[in-house]
């Protein structure tokens, strides 16, 4: 598979275009034929000039590349191996939404020759590659799995924002659907990856692997916001805790947050899904989730309460929100757990002003309605600094002081900044 790719005989096909297939078409379109296939034609517009409206890859990735990006299916054929990476998000029930996977493996299936391959990328439950994907791969290519095509699972484990842990520098889980097409998967792989690959013992392994990841770290942030909420009770600050703690050799550092974005909040959801489809409920994951959902409501909480402490009304209150995407240093608002507590301050007629140098403002207009502000204001009764993007590490307590009112707020979630003189500050 690798030879053929690499003498030019066969292309590659990655299917969507977003943080994960982007970046790993351009890795290897440096000496692959690729095509890079999204259904969305903005965003190949985008990608045709050379631009990554995401800003998370530079121009420079774009140049010396042997790639196309299209819409148009007819531009996979002469493809042996094709690469999926669309969206798994769930729906408003919290169950598994695969549209898009399914969409992908239609388009593939109508398009895919004999001797073909397909490795999905995409986060899914263990099981959905064979029980989900197959069966439309041979419905629509009229072809015979195993016979006639094979397939493999490749989690991905992009990290947005992270310059450190990269696609290349970080081993990746391979597997499939036999031991050549594992030997043929991981090749691939090896090519890009400096960092090696792992074997997965099967398919199911590594899609189980992958859900566990993100589970695990769903639970451990879950048991930092459930003992934080224990120590605003009993007035000690959670971060002071996990220093002290975290000199012991065997406690692990994790702090509470809110838990937001496209994996983490909702990958286990795929997990319980198909636990649950099995006939056993699951106890812990769905408590721990339980707990990051509703983290929003307890920051509103305590903001809603410092005003009436204060005998101030919320409707008379300004609030200044420092960063509404979903983590640290991206543009990405999906599933963003700030927009939760701003509609809910906003649905007690609290005014909202939000700063954030990184967020995709139409996306942040067209999703919620919410504007930015281009500068700073003052006068607020409270500010939450509610993500660490690098630029609000800088700001000074003084600064922050003198855009307050007297006794205002910080609510300073992720601990960025340590007690202000004159303000009353809380943390998780
Ligand atoms: N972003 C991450 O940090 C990350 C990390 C690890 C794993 N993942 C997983 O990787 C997968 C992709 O995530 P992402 O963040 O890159 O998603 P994304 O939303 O950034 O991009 C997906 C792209 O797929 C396109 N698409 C949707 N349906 C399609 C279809 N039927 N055919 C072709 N294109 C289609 C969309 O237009 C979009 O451009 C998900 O399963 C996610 O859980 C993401």
């Amino acid at each position: 598979m690798l030879k053929e790719l690499l003498d030019g005989n066969k292309k590659l096909a990655i299917i969507g275009m977003g943080y994960v297939g982007l970046p790993l078409a351009l890795e290897f379109s440096k000496d692959i034929e690729v095509v890079g296939f999204d259904i969305s034609e903005p965003l190949i517009k985008k990608l045709r000039s050379g631009t990554d409206p995401k800003g998370e890859t530079p121009d420079s990735d774009f140049e010396n590349r042997k790639i196309i990006f299209t819409t148009d299916e007819n531009d996979l054929k002469n493809i042996s191996t094709f690469i999926v990476a669309v969206p798994t998000p769930i729906t408003k029930l919290k169950s598994p939404d695969l549209r898009p996977l399914r969409g992908a493996s239609e388009v593939i299936g109508r398009n895919m020759d004999a001797g073909s391959t397909i490795v999905y990328e995409s986060t899914v439950y263990p099981g959905c590659t064979e029980e989900d994907c197959i069966p439309i791969l041979e419905r629509e290519s009229g072809l015979k799995h195993l016979k006639d095509f094979n397939v493999g699972y490749s989690p991905e484990r992009i990290n947005p924002g992270d310059k450190v842990h990269t696609l290349t520098n970080t081993i990746k889980i391979v597997s499939g659907d036999t031991s050549q097409s594992l030997d043929q998967i991981a090749a691939l792989y090896e090519h890009i990856v400096t960092a090696g690959v792992h074997r997965a013992t099967s398919i199911k392994v590594a899609e189980a692997a992958k859900i566990i990841e993100n589970t695990q770290r769903d639970l451990n942030i879950a048991l930092m916001n459930e003992l934080s909420i224990i120590f605003d009770h009993m007035n000690i600050n959670t971060h002071e805790v996990i220093e002290a703690a975290g000199s012991k050799w065997n406690f692990l550092k994790f702090y509470p947050g809110l838990v937001g974005g496209h994996c983490i909040g909702v990958d286990s959801y795929y997990l319980t899904y198909k636990s649950e489809q099995l006939g056993y409920k699951p106890e812990i994951i769905l408590a721990g989730r339980k707990i990051n959902d509703n983290l929003s409501k307890h920051v509103v909480n305590r903001v809603l309460d410092h005003f009436k402490l204060k005998n101030k009304k919320a409707s008379n209150a300004k609030i200044l929100v420092l960063g509404v995407t979903f983590k640290e240093n991206v543009s990405d608002i999906r599933n963003s757990k700030i927009i939760e507590v701003i509609q809910e301050l906003k649905s007690h007629n609290v005014k909202i002003e939000i700063y954030d140098p990184h967020v995709n403002r139409k996306k942040l207009k067209d999703d919620y309605k919410l504007d930015t502000i281009d500068k700073i204001g003052k006068e607020y009764d409270g500010i939450i600094a509610a993500v660490k993007h690098k630029e609000f590490i800088e700001f000074q307590p003084k600064m922050l002081k003198s855009i307050c009112e007297a006794q205002a707020i910080l609510i300073d979630i992720k601990s960025i900044y340590k007690e202000i003189d004159g303000l009353t500050y809380w943390s998780l």
